[in-house]
């Protein structure tokens, strides 16, 4: 199944994965559509893509805005839903504000479930959502219960989504270390000491790059008998 001249929907699209998707997307001949929260980040990233992409600004926190943005976006073909915060509450349990822990969800999962829900009625036959949650699901380290149940959610969403919205199809991505701007956190002069130590377990002992990661994406939405599914892009890291 081609991406030629269909029509595709990036939310998280303005930086890091999402904006390698598109670029990819681009490559294949589709059209395509970054969608983030922030105004700004949306113009930097249409103006560092080509003709073919477009903007909109979308708060995916924000189930009515969502509702509005998609009603007047138009038919659309696959939707790739990238978007993540890194608000998320590390530490241990004993330790953890319930209320504070709620908002783990808010962007991955409840996100990605308000943005499902508001575009079915867009998607064109034969189209695709692939979501995104991340290898923590796989490998839970301590202090991290919550990030591994969110990003478990995510995949047993995708599941349930196969199912309830077939003949769309729905995918997931689960990626392992990519080297996007989430790390600039990390000192500069620190950094690859720290993606080296973060690795050197993995069969592939290195960080992943962006496009390696987009890979992925296209290949969901290019697969045409492929629903249900989590496709990990880790090194090698979930299964050792
Ligand atoms: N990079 C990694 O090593 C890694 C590893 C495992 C899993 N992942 C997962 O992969 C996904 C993408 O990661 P990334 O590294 O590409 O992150 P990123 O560069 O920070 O990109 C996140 C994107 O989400 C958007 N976003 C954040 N809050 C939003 C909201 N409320 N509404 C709409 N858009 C929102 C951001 O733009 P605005 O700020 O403009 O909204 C940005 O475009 C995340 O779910 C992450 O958990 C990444």
């Amino acid at each position: 199944m081609s991406l030629q001249d269909k029509r595709v929907v990036v939310i998280g699209g303005t930086s890091g994965i999402g904006f390698a998707v598109a670029e990819a997307v681009l490559r294949e001949g589709a059209s395509v559509i970054v969608a983030s929260s922030n105004p700004a980040n949306v113009e930097a990233a249409t103006s560092r893509l080509s003709n073919s992409a477009t903007g909109m600004t979308i708060d995916v926190t924000n189930e009515g805005a969502i509702a509005v943005a998609f009603a007047q976006l138009g038919d659309f073909d696959h939707l790739v839903f990238t978007a993540g915060d890194w608000g998320a509450r590390r530490g241990p349990l004993v330790e953890i504000d319930l209320e504070k822990a709620r908002a783990n969800f808010t962007v991955r999962f409840w996100g990605a479930l308000a943005v499902v829900k508001h575009v079915q009625k867009s998607m064109t036959r034969g189209g695709s959502i692939t979501l995104t949650d991340g290898m923590i699901a796989h490998r839970p380290s301590k202090g991290s219960a919550l990030s591994t149940a969110m990003a478990g959610a995510v995949e047993h969403l995708t599941r349930g989504l196969a199912v309830e919205l077939a003949p769309i199809r729905v995918n997931a991505v689960c990626p392992g270390l990519i080297r996007t701007g989430v790390w600039n956190s990390i000192p500069e002069d620190k950094r690859e000491e720290q993606f080296e130590r973060m690795t050197k377990r993995q069969p592939l002992s290195r960080i992943g790059e962006p496009s390696e990661a987009a890979e992925a994406y296209l290949y969901l939405m290019k697969a045409g008998y492929t629903t249900g599914q989590v496709l990990h892009v880790d090194g090698g890291g979930s299964v050792v």
